[in-house]
């Protein structure tokens, strides 16, 4: 059976390539999204990528990926440590979410401490630039295949 897989990207990461690259390194967005792609089509899996700067169409796709897609990858960016709506949504719809970072945010700054999507995710992996979305998909896909 061939998976479905969701890539969502939250605000500012359509920035990434000039966004403080010390930080989230040089590639692009689209960089980063045909790298995930080139990975889903290596492990036969189909992979759809979005990015968007607003809460309520981020809480809305997870929505809508109900019976579409059978898991997701989520950078939540800054709503990570914010944002109920994207917490309840995750927690409402009940798709599986894998929730990446590029960098190591337990690193960072003390607000960045907290992750509201953390506990309703079914793990977490950051710090590892590009490889954090490339190992976010295969763990939904390892996921999947153990459920
Ligand atoms: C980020 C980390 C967040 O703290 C930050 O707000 C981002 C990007 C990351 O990928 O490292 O926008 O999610």
């Amino acid at each position: 059976m061939t998976r479905r897989i969701l890539v969502i990207h939250g605000p500012n990461l359509n920035l990434l390539g000039r966004r403080e690259p010390e930080i989230y390194g040089s590639l692009t967005l689209d960089e980063i999204n045909r790298a995930i792609e080139n990975l889903g089509n290596e492990l036969e899996c189909v992979v759809e990528a979005c990015q968007s700067n607003h809460e309520g169409q981020l809480v809305e796709w997870i929505q809508e990926s109900f019976g579409k897609y059978d898991g997701i990858v989520l950078n939540p960016a800054a709503y990570t440590h914010t944002s109920v709506a994207l917490r309840d949504a995750i927690a409402g719809t009940g798709v599986p979410v894998v929730e990446v970072h590029l960098s190591h945010v337990a690193k960072r700054e003390d607000f960045r401490q907290h992750s509201f999507i953390s506990p309703v995710a079914i793990g977490a992996i950051a710090g590892f630039g590009l490889d954090s979305y490339l190992l976010g998909l295969r763990a939904v896909l390892a996921y999947l295949d153990k459920s």
